[in-house]
């Protein structure tokens, strides 16, 4: 495994992390005994960054994910866990009981990232309250570092100005070869800030491996839930990339998905795909993403090819 540097902390983190939203009804892994064989063949594998939420299953995540590790026997401190906390609980009361069951649930002292999971949308908080609560809450030990997910960057910039004493040191945002809005804005504040940057949703929830066929996507009104990128309309641009990822793949002697991996590996030293591995065969075909690197030819191929593609979320 290839480790680089948890934003501007001393902590070492693997190239490639392991998503947890998973470990929930809305995508299937609700049985511990599959959530604990994924999480011990992603950690086998050198994967030492585990992603997880309050809400992800309602808590079953962030219970698996504190079990598993566990059981397994992971020492605190060889695994860094990033959680969230949902941008409906900002305000300061909320931060802290949110955190409390978040350390319940996940059954440790101190959870080694908290970000926000989204910005105050419904119910304004401003930023100092809940960027004050949370670096009160590293001052009492109970975290170890703070994140931002989907904030924009004028939120990023509000929330870091109201810190006394820490920083931002992950953001986390979607990135992959057909969702590529964070390289305009996020993506250079990350490294700006010297933030690690978690890109969730790195395969497109398994879209550019192009695993179903045209018709399958067409003829399954419940596919992935109706994502976007699952709309036959973007699907059929889509699998231009899965072909090339599969050609790739050939030529490297690597899979599909590790190709989309390292892409997004290769595109800055601060970009940590975080796939949501459903079997343990998947997490360490993921894992195997790091360590090499596509040549710079071949990462313009899919560079070209992945700019054509125009996704469309205003679908009827
Ligand atoms: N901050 C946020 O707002 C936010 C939002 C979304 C996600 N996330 C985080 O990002 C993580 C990943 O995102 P995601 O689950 O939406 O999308 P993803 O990682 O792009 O896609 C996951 C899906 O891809 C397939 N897959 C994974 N590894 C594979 C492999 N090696 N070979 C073939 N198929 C593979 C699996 O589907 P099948 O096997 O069923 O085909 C899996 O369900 C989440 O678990 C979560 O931690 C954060």
């Amino acid at each position: 495994m290839e480790y680089s540097r948890l934003g501007k902390t001393g902590i070492k983190v693997s190239r490639v992390g392991l998503g947890t939203w998973q470990f929930s009804e809305f995508w299937g892994v609700t049985d511990y005994a599959a959530a604990k064989s994924i999480i011990e063949a992603a950690v086998e594998a050198g994967i030492n960054l585990i992603d997880t939420a309050y809400l992800y299953g309602r808590g079953v995540s962030e219970e698996f994910v504190g079990r598993a590790l566990r059981d397994i026997g992971v020492a605190r401190g060889e695994v860094v866990i990033a959680s969230k906390i949902p941008g409906e609980l900002l305000g300061r009361d909320d931060v802290f009981k949110a955190v409390e069951i978040s350390l319940r649930r996940l059954g440790v002292d101190s959870i080694d990232v908290m970000q926000v999971h989204w910005p105050p949308i419904w119910r304004h908080v401003p930023a100092c309250e809940y960027a004050r609560a949370l670096e009160r809450l590293v001052a009492l030990g109970r975290i170890g570092y703070v994140g931002l997910s989907n904030h924009p960057p004028p939120m990023v910039e509000a929330f870091r100005s109201c810190l006394s004493r820490i920083d931002v040191e992950v953001m986390q945002y979607r990135f992959n070869l057909v969702e590529r809005e964070a390289e305009q804005e996020i993506i250079p504040l990350a490294e700006k800030l010297g933030a690690s940057l978690l890109t969730w949703s790195p395969l497109a929830k398994g879209a550019v491996l192009g695993k179903y066929s045209l018709e399958e996507v067409r003829s399954d009104e419940k596919l992935r839930s109706r994502d976007a990128v699952y709309h036959p309309e973007n699907y059929a641009q889509i699998l231009e990339i899965a072909g090339a990822l599969k050609s790739l793949a050939e030529r490297y002697g690597k899979t599909p998905s590790q190709v989309a991996l390292n892409w997004i590996i290769g595109y800055s030293e601060n970009t940590i795909p975080i796939p949501g591995a459903k079997s343990p065969e998947q997490a360490r075909e993921n894992a195997g993403a790091a360590g090499w690197r596509l040549s710079y030819g071949d990462w313009r191929l899919l560079d070209r090819i992945s700019r054509k593609v125009r996704i469309s979320y205003a679908l009827g």
